[in-house]
């Protein structure tokens, strides 16, 4: 169980802390939400408190014996302030403690996360930018708003992510608190990003397909962690069926000759690429048009063909001398099968920088949160590394960034 301070800033967003507060209670953690004066405008205090089951003050006196102001910042494992509005983010940028939650602020050991949410031109406007910056620069991650519908009838970047989205984030901080470090210093900022994700189908006729169990979390994980650390991230899914991560735009496609079409033209633009999808490996080599029948009571024989190995291409038509390509091989463990060996025959094979290492098979990896990776390279093995997907997902950054570096 970790300690929790749930910042609330008073935006209409606050109504979205609600959700969150209860997937944090959730998990097990300890939760004490500290609202701005002006929070308590949208969700009233009544509500904090009973869904947290602690007290909720928004000023230094109550509780004076207790010192509050000092204890809560002190003793937290996690700040999250969601939403955070553009006065709260300036007050924390010039080191105000005019209410609890900017002394908590001030208090702080543990990392502080802001989800930022307001109205574009606020999100944008040159004092808000610097502000931001200042708080990155002291080590504060702050999180990008999501584009989207805002307040009204305009819509663009200044959503609060969803709750699932920030409740991930917590948990993948808390877990490993150098995620946030890492978020703070924005080592992505400036560099585009590919993440393929899913797994691909080929249809045998207009309702049957070949298809595997990839979920996609693990390409989302990916996409999540680059967006935090700054990268402009394209995702390219194929078969998912999840919300997309915040600030990610998501190009959906079917069969592995689409994927293959997809990645061909977003890699061409892009710095660091991974190949995270499961591309189905075979097609039919005629796909029906009607609906396949049974012709008595023989079995059916497919004649199928080999798919284009997306990844392989992409190392072929690489032009930009510094973009890494990161590609993936799921084995199935075996007896006397060396999954090390056979991963480095892979990276061999493949051409590609980086090649993440992973067992899958029943009730391993696939659509599970948590996995085991081994990251390959051509100077030496990392790993093995455990944890969920999205803590994971930074290894894997952490890794490409030093590859570019090598370069
Ligand atoms: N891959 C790809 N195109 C394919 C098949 C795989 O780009 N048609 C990529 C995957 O996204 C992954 C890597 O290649 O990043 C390794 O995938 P894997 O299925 O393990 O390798 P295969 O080349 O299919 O080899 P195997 O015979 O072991 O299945």
């Amino acid at each position: 169980m970790s300690r929790i301070v749930l910042g609330v800033a008073g935006g209409i967003a606050a109504y979205k802390a609600c959700e969150l507060l209860r997937r944090l209670l959730a998990e097990g953690h300890e939760v004490r939400v500290v609202p701005t004066e002006s929070a308590l405008t949208f969700v009233g205090e009544a509500t904090w408190a009973a869904l947290s089951g602690q007290p909720v003050h928004t000023g230094v006196w109550a509780d004076a014996h207790e010192v509050p102001h000092v204890r809560l910042g002190q003793q937290a494992d996690l700040v999250l302030v969601a939403p955070a509005t553009a006065d709260l983010i300036a007050r924390a940028a010039t080191g105000r403690a005019d209410d609890l939650l900017t002394n908590v602020l001030l208090t702080a050991h543990c990392p502080v996360v802001l989800a930022p949410a307001m109205h574009t031109e606020m999100w944008r406007h040159a004092a808000t930018r610097a502000n931001v910056a200042i708080l990155r620069q002291r080590g504060v991650m702050v999180v990008d708003p999501d584009s989207g519908r805002l307040t009204g009838p305009d819509s663009g970047p200044g959503r609060l992510p969803e709750p699932a989205e920030l409740a991930a984030i917590a948990s993948t901080v808390l877990a490993e608190p150098e995620v946030a470090v890492r978020g703070a210093a924005q080592d992505l900022a400036g560099l585009s990003v590919v993440v393929s994700a899913g797994g691909t189908r080929e249809h045998l006729d207009p309702v049957r397909f070949l298809g595997n169990s990839s979920s996609g979390l693990t390409g989302w994980a990916l996409a999540r962690a680059a967006r935090l650390r700054g990268a402009e991230v394209r995702l390219v899914a194929a078969n998912v069926d999840r919300p997309a991560p915040a600030g990610v735009p998501v190009q959906a496609v079917t069969s592995t000759a689409d994927l293959a079409v997809a990645m061909t033209e977003a890699a061409a633009t892009a710095d660091l690429v991974v190949m995270a999808a499961a591309p189905a490996d075979f097609t039919p080599a005629a796909a029906s048009d009607t609906k396949i029948k049974k012709s008595g009571s023989g079995g059916l024989e497919l004649d199928l063909v080999q798919t284009t190995d997306v990844l392989a291409a992409l190392v072929a038509a690489r032009t930009d001398p510094r973009q890494v390509l990161v590609g993936f091989a799921a084995e199935t463990p075996a007896a006397g099968v060396d999954l090390l060996e056979l991963g480095r025959a892979k990276l061999a094979r493949k051409g590609c920088d980086l090649l993440v290492l992973n067992a899958v098979g029943h009730g391993l990896v696939f659509g599970q949160p948590t996995s085991e990776i081994t990251v390959l390279s051509a100077v030496g093995a990392e790993g093995p590394v455990a944890g969920t997907k999205d803590r994971l997902a930074h290894v894997i950054w952490d890794a490409t960034l030093r590859a570019r570096s090598a370069r």
